[in-house]
């Protein structure tokens, strides 16, 4: 959890409640934001995998924030009208948090600086994701989302303020993570997993549904550039602590392919 994290507090209550406001839209206004099919970009509920695929309870608007000039703003809501605006100074200040966060995780295990942040690029994507979590009638059967880690290199969650439901599975228990207003949850992915020769851990974590409330959040997504081969630091590779796993490109579409296979991109990619 990052508290004071030098994001104003005004600024989280802005995006939350435009979120909020965007989410309660009439349904044909949100969807001239609609995904297309087989897009991650837009407004809607799960992408269809596979035929046993079970869906989460959730919708969610998806858009590519960084590199700014790869935004789509076709998908940017106009409606609230300062949507646009506390999105964007949002991940502005956000992308400044990234970068201490890159160098504290450096620092803490003794690694020359850019070890981890070189490989991100000069052009590392961001995306946004707005969860939207409506009341469901039976929280015993459906998950807000299901348990999966994250592909990112770094995820930051800005959650409900008042609306739990998020955990970590942590020595083989579900632990529900704490609702603190105004703090993010740094959470790693994948792809840092796999930098740090898996010294830092990519948990998995799932959302609860719960009866009577809706419940919002805003998923930021950190990843390397595409085209950037990463892999684990030489730093972090000894023979007490063995090369863990191998060099990979663009481990998004990587990842996209393992799914489709029913398979664990983390674990095809260990050497
Ligand atoms: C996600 C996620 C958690 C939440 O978007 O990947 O895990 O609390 N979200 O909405
Ligand atoms: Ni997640």
């Amino acid at each position: 959890m990052a508290t004071g994290n030098g994001i104003p507090s005004s600024l989280l209550d802005k995006l939350r409640e435009v979120a909020k406001q965007f989410f309660a839209l009439p349904a044909e206004e949100k969807h001239k934001y609609s995904r297309a099919a087989n897009k991650v970009e837009g407004y809607g509920q799960d992408g269809v995998v596979s035929e046993k695929q079970i869906f989460d309870w959730s919708s969610r608007l998806s858009l590519k924030v960084f590199p700014e000039d790869q935004r789509r703003l076709n998908f940017w809501p106009e409606n609230p009208s300062d949507f646009i605006d506390v999105l964007h100074e949002y991940v502005v200040k956000l992308k400044g948090v990234m970068d201490i966060l890159f160098k504290a995780m450096e620092k803490s295990l003794n690694l020359v600086e850019g070890s981890f942040s070189s490989q991100f690029g000069d052009n590392s994507l961001m995306k946004a994701r707005f969860n939207f979590y409506p009341p469901c009638s039976r929280p015993d059967m459906v998950l807000g989302v299901k348990a999966h880690s994250d592909r990112s290199g770094i995820t930051v969650l800005l959650q409900d303020d008042e609306v739990g439901g998020l955990q970590i599975f942590k020595d083989d228990k579900w632990i529900n993570v704490p609702v603190i207003p105004h703090a993010l949850v740094v959470n790693l992915g994948d792809q840092m997993q796999i930098m740090s020769n898996g010294i830092f851990k990519s948990p998995l974590h799932r959302v609860l549904t719960n009866t009577d409330k809706l419940r919002i959040s805003v998923a930021t997504f950190n990843t390397p550039e595409p085209d950037k081969e990463i892999g684990p630091v030489e730093q972090l590779i000894d023979e007490k602590r063995p090369r863990l796993y191998r060099n990979v490109k663009n481990f998004a579409a990587f990842d996209y392919e393992c799914l489709q296979k029913g398979k664990v991109a983390l674990e095809e990619a260990k050497i």
